[in-house]
């Protein structure tokens, strides 16, 4: 899809559907016929106003564009850039139709200009988005968007930064939710490994793939246990942003995601029920590569390694048994009590793998337990640190982005819930707390450094079409990291 900026008048404006924010308490203005048509539908009660409602009007006269839609935005106070990507997202899906090629809309304040343009780009963008790649009906073609324009009527030509910027951001998202789609016979390990390696070639970054030799070598008994039940091989993908600028002193971003291509559980099986989901549960992996290439385009002067351990969690002949215990790259001992539990397992090396690496501060992504989704549901994701500064510094770029994040404690009283006589960790706690002692088990491995663990279990895919978004993988993460990134503390303490 391309998209454009332009900052002429909205009559002028070529589409086949020109869009109009309209809220519940107030019309938007036009000096031309169709001004009458907006009262009309406003009058009648056909159209209120109502968040993702939407009122088309063919040949609108006065108007270039073909037809004139009235976009529901709900209540002006409370609209902001994140209200302004979903509807945009809801209205670009509404639309879809052979006959809806082009689209135009008006990036409307209260959002600053700026904001308001990259985020109608991405809500166009990810509102694009199908996950139907396997799908092979060839209509599918006839009615994907061609183009997106915002209208910002004699806005400023630097409009055009935000609009390049939204357009990264949300193509890099569309990325990751290709990789989050694909199935477990597709993506293996070794896939995903190729996928990373293939995205560094295209773009700046630097790329470098552990096999099981070499993290036998270094010591990995915590990631090589989960992957011995596989036939595929696991692999540990490394990828290195440099900036040609980077402050002196400053910090080294370590970003980390969990990169189990197939989470069968294991000898400790999970049931059949819903186990096709696991095909996502390299979400915050796929995450962590999104917001890779986000960064290679945007080139922020700050250092960013991303680490993904790859592997597929099978109960095949060599897999592991509950009650093994692994010695992780830390030096610390681990009793695998549950083999379902294999995030935290793979991630415990990574993060410690990322301290060698020289990382400063340190992000996960994982879609860690099922317990996030009993303590937030669908809606929000989880965030946990070791580190207030650098968690205000991660929810700040959540919220700047419209990705919904709420914190949980992961206090030392939760070690109560970690103890085994025969090792220095068990991999699970009783049923209490599921994802802070996860989380809890996590710190064991990223201090002393900030860190902050985000579980996305409960928001990487949708379980059911939403107006904005199709059922299936979200991308949740990229557009936070790639924030967080771009807004980098400028020293490493
Ligand atoms: N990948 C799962 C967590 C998950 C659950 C992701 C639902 C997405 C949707 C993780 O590896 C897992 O199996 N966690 C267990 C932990 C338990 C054994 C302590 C869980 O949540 O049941
Ligand atoms: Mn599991
Ligand atoms: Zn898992």
């Amino acid at each position: 899809m391309q998209v454009a900026l332009n900052l002429g008048p909205i009559a002028e404006a070529e589409a086949d559907v020109l869009i109009l924010p309209g809220f519940e308490d107030a019309r938007p203005e036009l000096d031309r016929p169709p001004a009458t048509w907006i009262q009309q539908v406003y009058d009648s009660g056909e159209f209120t106003g109502e968040r993702y409602a939407l009122a088309v009007l063919h040949q609108p006269a006065g108007l270039r564009a073909r037809r004139l839609a009235l976009a529901g935005c709900g209540k002006r106070a409370e609209f902001d850039a994140a209200q302004l990507r979903l509807v945009t997202a809801a209205a670009v899906r509404s639309l879809r139709s052979k006959a809806t090629k082009r689209v135009a809309m008006l990036a409307e304040a209260p959002p600053p200009p700026a904001d308001a343009v990259a985020a109608a780009v991405e809500g166009a963008i990810l509102g694009a988005y199908e996950p139907d790649r396997y799908k092979t009906d060839p209509k599918k073609e006839e009615s994907r968007l061609e183009s997106f324009t915002v209208l910002a009527p004699g806005g400023d030509p630097a409009l055009e930064r935000a609009l390049e910027r939204g357009r990264i951001v949300a193509e890099s998202q569309n990325y990751a939710r290709d990789l989050a789609a694909e199935p477990g016979n597709r993506l293996t390990p070794s896939a995903l490994a190729e996928a990373a390696h293939r995205l560094a070639a295209e773009h700046e970054l630097a790329c470098e793939i552990l096999d099981r030799d070499r993290m036998t070598q270094l010591g990995m008994g915590a990631l090589l246990g989960v992957a011995q039940g596989s036939a595929e091989p696991p692999a540990l993908i490394v990828l290195r942003y440099r900036p040609s600028s980077a402050i002196r002193r400053g910090a080294h971003l370590g970003f980390v995601g969990k990169g189990v291509t197939f989470d069968t559980g294991g000898i400790s099986i999970k049931p059949a029920e819903k186990m096709d989901q696991m095909r996502y549960d390299m979400a915050g992996g796929a995450a962590v590569l999104g917001a890779m290439r986000a960064l290679a385009l945007l080139r922020p002067p700050v250092p960013v390694t991303a680490i993904i351990p790859a592997v597929e969690n099978m109960p095949g002949p060599r897999a592991q048994r509950p009650g093994d215990i692994v010695r992780t790259l830390s030096g610390k001992t681990v009793e695998v009590l549950n083999t379902d539990a294999e995030g935290r397992l793979i991630l415990a090396d990574a993060l410690t793998y990322a301290q060698r690496l020289g990382c400063t501060h340190l992000v996960d992504l994982a879609t860690l337990t099922g317990a996030i989704v009993v303590a937030l549901g669908h809606h929000y994701a989880g965030a946990f640190s070791n580190h207030q500064a650098w968690l205000d510094r991660f929810l700040a770029a959540a919220r700047a982005t419209g990705e919904k994040v709420w914190p949980l404690p992961v206090d030392d009283d939760y070690m109560d819930y970690l103890k085994t006589p025969f090792a220095d960790l068990p991999n699970v706690g009783p049923r209490a707390a599921g994802a802070i002692t996860a989380a809890r088990f996590l710190k064991e491995f990223a201090d002393p450094r900030p860190w902050v663990h985000l579980d996305i279990a409960g928001t990487a895919w949708l379980e059911e079409d939403k107006p904005f978004m199709p059922k299936g993988p979200t991308g949740v993460g990229v557009r936070t990291l790639v924030a967080l990134a771009l807004a980098a503390p400028a020293s490493a303490d």
